[in-house]
């Protein structure tokens, strides 16, 4: 099985992805590829979420793709089917940590305090969302929470080009996760040139 945290260390921005129309779901896969992004987190916002991942998994075989906003321990069964390579909620549910641990998937739940990094780490978890990460102290509380706790964090929520190489470049975070090169009015426009040009900024940023 491939490590996760090397993989997501080594591609270091996660596009997260809300899309509507699942037939979008392999041109966008391709061009995330093409533009130095080999990896999605499409999100069960949208009801094609499932469907999405399967045409990605299908055509895409060697992409990193993840599953986000994960809530039932359904949706985590369907991201399964599909092909996903790591579930991500929002939270910390330990319900749906159990469930992913029984179905042997890889799990990254959502954590902003220390109470909940040490829940996590109960739980025999040391990959943890940093969720919201601006809203709850930014760069600042990822690094009060990095010293205390052996734990790696994907810090989400109001990570963009401004800051994101500030979370980069502290030391336990492995990848940061973000919509602002995925917008979800150029994926229905099928506005693929603009897409992969925001795409590519983010590639340049981070390498
Ligand atoms: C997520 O689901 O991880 C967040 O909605 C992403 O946050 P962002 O839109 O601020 O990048």
């Amino acid at each position: 099985m491939k490590d996760l945290n090397k993989q997501l260390a080594d591609i270091k921005v996660v596009p997260v992805i809300a899309i509507k129309d699942a037939s979008k779901a392999v041109k966008l896969a391709q061009v995330l590829i093409e533009n130095g992004l080999p990896c999605a987190e499409v999100t069960f916002r949208t009801e094609d979420a499932a469907l999405a991942i399967q045409y990605m998994r299908e055509a895409c075989p060697d992409m990193l793709i993840g599953a986000g906003t994960v809530l039932t321990s359904a949706q985590v069964d369907e991201a399964i089917k599909a092909g996903v390579d790591f579930i991500v909620s929002p939270g910390f549910n330990p319900t749906i940590v159990k469930y992913c641990q029984q179905r042997n998937v890889p799990i990254v739940p959502g954590v902003n305090n220390p109470s909940l990094v040490e829940q996590a780490m109960e739980m025999g978890l040391s990959t943890l969302k940093f969720f919201p990460a601006e809203p709850s102290g930014g760069v600042a509380m990822l690094k009060a929470l990095s010293a205390v706790y052996p734990v790696r964090f994907m810090p989400t929520g109001g990570v963009s080009p401004s800051n994101v190489k500030d979370y980069l470049s502290v030391p336990s975070v492995l990848a940061c996760g973000g919509t602002w090169m995925v917008p979800g009015d150029l994926i229905d426009n099928q506005q693929w040139d603009e897409l992969g040009s925001l795409v590519r900024k983010v590639a340049d940023i981070i390498s």
